[in-house]
């Protein structure tokens, strides 16, 4: 854990407000944090699905509007090689192509609600499914069930979980990957909110890790709940809260 969170998540602290304005900087610089760009737009998509109000038919649509901006972004973070094409008037055109190959790995069950989004823009995608559930008095992650892509090794992974909290479930997933051959820094994790301590967590436990992340918000509550957050987004997104 970052030396500067250690005195805040020991003694369970809500960070005051000059400690949150510090770790938000900190994060913010990161070289292998890509926060999408702080549109108004997205803020009007991030305010929609913040709302208790809002019900699930919006949460839905405007979170997968979300998620396609996250996708697009981790899209920008692939490595391409030059290529020349030739368009119809008979010139060359000095291009690009990506050059390796890609698949997504979804942690269930909210993650799977990100995987339209790369469908979307990736066709016949090939996409590995993890379950892992946060135990609900605890908050400690557990593992259930893997199933990856046999190649997975040879593969660029858009890694898709829409929260972020203790960074429990993504460490999990993320030693999955490894064990099946995939290089840390072909991981890219995609994600809709994060919290402080996940983030500087998860950047320092995987140094070659990159994050595309929508927003980083202040804390988390006793039982790891995002502050200010959105709630339990799987819960709202498949329709399962109270
Ligand atoms: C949520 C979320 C993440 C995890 C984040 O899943 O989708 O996977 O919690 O918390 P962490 O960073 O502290 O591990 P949850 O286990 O609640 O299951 P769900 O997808 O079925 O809602
Ligand atoms: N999982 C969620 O869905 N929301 C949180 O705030 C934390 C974990």
């Amino acid at each position: 854990m970052p030396a500067l969170l250690r005195p805040i998540v020991d003694r369970q602290l809500q960070p005051s407000s000059c400690a949150v304005v510090l770790i938000l900087k900190l994060a913010a610089q990161h070289p292998r944090l890509h926060q999408l760009p702080q549109t108004k737009q997205l803020k009007a998509l991030m305010t929609i699905i913040r709302d208790q109000t809002t019900p699930r038919g919006d949460f839905v649509f405007y979170s997968d509007r979300v998620i396609r901006l996250l996708v697009e972004e981790g899209l920008n973070h692939l490595p391409v090689v030059n290529k020349e094409v030739i368009t119809p008037m008979g010139m060359p055109f000095q291009g690009v192509s990506f050059e390796g190959r890609i698949c997504g790995v979804s942690i269930m069950r909210a993650g799977e609600s990100m995987e339209q989004g790369l469908r979307d823009v990736c066709t016949s995608v090939r996409i590995g499914k993890v379950l892992i559930q946060r135990d609900e008095s605890t908050a400690q992650a557990k593992m259930y069930y893997s199933k990856l892509p046999k190649d997975i090794s040879n593969r660029w992974v858009l890694l898709l979980d829409p929260m972020l909290a203790t960074g429990g479930s993504a460490v999990k997933c993320i030693e999955t990957l490894l064990e099946a051959g995939v290089k840390e820094d072909r991981i890219l994790f995609i994600n809709l909110i994060c919290s402080p301590e996940g983030v500087l967590a998860m950047l320092e436990q995987f140094p070659k890790l990159q994050i595309i992340t929508a927003e980083i918000d202040e804390s988390m509550d006793v039982q790891k709940y995002i502050l200010p957050g959105l709630g339990d987004f799987g819960d709202r997104y498949f329709g399962t809260e109270d």
